[in-house]
């Protein structure tokens, strides 16, 4: 009795295995993501009404109660009701999203128009699509013709290599070797 009992159980087991590795397959969860997929939910709480990521987005992407904070935080600083907010950077949209939850107004730019894609998509699940303008575009290009009350800046950092290197500095940060970080210190 005691053997026939372990034997189901090892099957559930097996079962909900098989389960997982299909989710994670249809999920685009790579052995490389796989440890921001078990955050899934820290990163979007909605996760599982359809919110959708690739590569780069599951490690790029602000968890959610972090970008709740980044929002009040950059909102609370200005006196404006409904600030527009540049998200020079917006990847599949964890920051842009809790921005436009907090009343602002957002233009979310991206150099890759599949991940903007995602964005979109993000944005509808929560609701928020109708108060952001999804760019496509080189944010170096766009810049001078851009104006905003919060500039909001999340630079790709180059991703899990990050635990190869003994001491990341800014001049790691992408695309331009910290030039990001330079361009708005010497604009401000
Ligand atoms: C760290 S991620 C941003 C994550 C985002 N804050 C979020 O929570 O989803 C950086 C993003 O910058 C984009 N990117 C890289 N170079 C860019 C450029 N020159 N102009 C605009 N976007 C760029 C990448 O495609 C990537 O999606």
């Amino acid at each position: 009795m005691r053997k026939k009992k372990n034997i189901s159980v090892k099957a559930h087991k097996k079962g909900k295995h098989i389960i997982r590795a299909r989710e994670k397959a249809a999920q685009n969860v790579s052995p490389v993501v796989e440890k921001y997929w078990f955050q899934r939910y820290n990163l979007f709480s909605k996760y599982d009404e359809g919110i959708t990521m690739d590569e780069e987005g599951w490690y790029s992407v602000t968890p959610e109660q972090i970008a709740i904070r980044h929002a009040l935080r950059c909102v609370a600083a200005t006196a404006k009701p409904n600030p527009v907010v540049i998200d020079c950077f917006a990847g599949v949209g964890g920051n842009a999203i809790q921005f436009a939850r907090m009343c602002c107004y957002v233009v979310a730019i991206d150099i890759d128009p599949k991940r903007l894609e995602l964005a979109i998509n993000n944005a509808k699940i929560y609701g928020v699509q109708h108060c952001i303008d999804f760019i496509v575009g080189d944010f170096f290009q766009l810049a001078p013709s851009l104006k905003g009350d919060i500039v909001f800046l999340a630079p790709p950092w180059g991703g899990p290599s990050y635990k190869s290197i003994e001491n990341f500095t800014l001049d790691f940060l992408k695309p331009r070797n910290g030039y990001v970080v330079d361009v708005f210190v010497s604009q401000t």
